[in-house]
């Protein structure tokens, strides 16, 4: 790790802008897709619908789309949960399953001159990777690395190729082969300077994508930004210390950008903190001690054990930025719901697909707080009720862990933290939460 001095933030997603408004055109007016310039070590972030994105989510109703974030959230939960339940575990640099359905991106530029690409953000991966010409199986966007005079791919010998898991030599340059949600892909290690909002990093090492199947790879890229090795962390430890912040924009409005704060610097001074724990197992993975959840005035029953960090089993609490619906483990989710349905006292509770605790409008909800240790969150409405702006229905939007694995994993996910700065502090172990308007 030391000798990874070299910025490796990986994940991106690039696309020319050009490409992207003109894609975009065909579903909307070019002019909507405007991406403000992004500032000294800032970046804007932007769900995966707004305009400029290079996702198109099929348009759908908005149960269709509550519904089916949930089917993808499953698969996110169980991927995670099943990570973390691995007896025997290899290092997680490059984890060979990563996970889909990613929501947020960040614009990333790469190479010299610079190509722009707007890479999906996941805080639970490590690895940076993108589509590169030649690229079978990817789409229309890719990075051209015969364009940039300061592309590089790495030697097998590299120090940078042996943090990679299943590595392979193909005529002397590291390459690997891994799975992203439905989508195996084949990427040769490389180098090349990268830019985050102002911040030029030379020599970032990231995964030049030759070839994918299925349709799970990010159109223009990932971008991890978890703190295992060969992370963005890692590569940028002499700039950004191992500390960013992220206030994710709430997918109501398309219009809504939010922002990833790089560094110590910019980050709040007055804010609630909870510890950040580390699963040596499991490293990139962002452990915290959620210790109970008030329901109204009352802190719901929920065993112990249910909401325990065990490194060994790896049950616990993370915090993921790719999940969307809050899970919890089905002691606590009961608990939790049962509460809920309870002081909503008479009203008739309906399903929504997964959802099973909605109610037909207008209904007074109660209020629902994690309690971790150190810090009590108690989220607004927006942050745990789903609300339908053309029918009248209402869902407490959180759910169950996927069962059959044997350890529970609870995942506070990013409906719960949208409109919120969220501050990663790694040095001094610590996770900040405070409110704050994400547009
Ligand atoms: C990746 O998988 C393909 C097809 O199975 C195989 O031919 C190739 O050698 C693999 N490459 C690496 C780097 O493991
Ligand atoms: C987004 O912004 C554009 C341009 O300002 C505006 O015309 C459009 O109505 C906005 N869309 C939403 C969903 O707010
Ligand atoms: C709940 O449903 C039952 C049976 O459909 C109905 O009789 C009752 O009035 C409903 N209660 C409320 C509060 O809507
Ligand atoms: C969180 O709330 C609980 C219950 O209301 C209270 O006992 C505890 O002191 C609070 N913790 C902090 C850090 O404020």
């Amino acid at each position: 790790m030391k000798s990874l001095h070299i910025p490796l933030f990986f994940f991106f997603l690039l696309l020319p802008l050009h490409t992207l408004s003109k894609q975009q055109g065909q579903t909307q007016p070019t002019h909507y897709c405007n991406l403000p310039t992004d500032k000294g070590s800032t970046l804007k972030v932007f769900h995966v619908s707004s305009p400029c994105s290079p996702f198109k989510p099929k348009k759908m109703s908005w149960e269709e789309s509550v519904i089916q974030m949930l089917i993808e959230d499953q698969a996110r939960s169980q991927y995670l949960t099943s990570l973390v339940a691995r007896k025997s575990v290899a290092p997680v640099a490059w984890a060979r399953q990563l996970i889909q359905s990613p929501t947020y991106i960040v614009r990333v530029k790469v190479g010299t001159p610079a190509q722009t690409f707007l890479m999906a953000l996941d805080t639970s991966n490590d690895a940076a990777w993108l589509p590169c010409n030649g690229c079978q199986g990817c789409g229309s966007s890719h990075f051209n690395s015969d364009k940039s005079t300061s592309f590089k791919s790495v030697a097998c010998g590299a120090p940078q190729c042996q943090q990679v898991i299943n590595s392979a030599c193909v005529q002397n340059l590291c390459s690997f082969n891994q799975t992203y949600g439905g989508s195996t892909l084949a990427a040769g290690l490389s180098q090349d300077t990268i830019a985050l909002a102002q911040d030029p990093i030379p020599g970032y090492v990231f995964g030049c994508i030759q070839k994918t199947t299925g349709a799970s790879v990010p159109p223009q890229g990932l971008l991890g930004l978890g703190r295992g090795p060969l992370s963005l962390l890692a590569q940028t430890q002499s700039l950004y210390k191992s500390t960013f912040s992220y206030c994710l924009p709430s997918f109501r409005s398309s219009n809504f950008s939010g922002s990833l704060r790089l560094g110590p610097v910019a980050q709040p001074k007055r804010i609630h903190y909870t510890p950040l724990l580390k699963n040596p197992k499991r490293p990139s993975l962002y452990y915290v001690n959620l210790i109970g959840i008030k329901v109204g005035r009352k802190t719901v029953d929920i065993p112990p054990q249910a909401l325990a960090f065990n490194p060994n089993t790896g049950a616990g609490t993370v915090i993921d930025s790719g999940t969307v619906y809050t899970r919890l483990v089905v002691p606590a989710y009961t608990a939790v719901r049962d509460e809920f349905r309870r002081r909503m006292g008479k009203a008739n509770v309906t399903s929504l697909g997964g959802f099973d605790t909605c109610y037909n409008v207008p209904i007074t909800i109660p209020s629902i707080t994690f309690m971790f240790q150190g810090m009590n969150l108690s989220l607004a409405q927006d942050n745990f009720m789903l609300r339908s702006t053309s029918t009248s229905i209402a869902c407490l939007a959180m759910a169950a862990s996927p069962e059959n694995v044997n350890a529970g994993l609870n995942i506070i996910a990013n409906m719960q933290q949208q409109n919120h700065r969220v501050v990663f502090d790694v040095p001094n172990n610590r996770i900040g939460i405070s409110r704050e308007n994400c547009t």
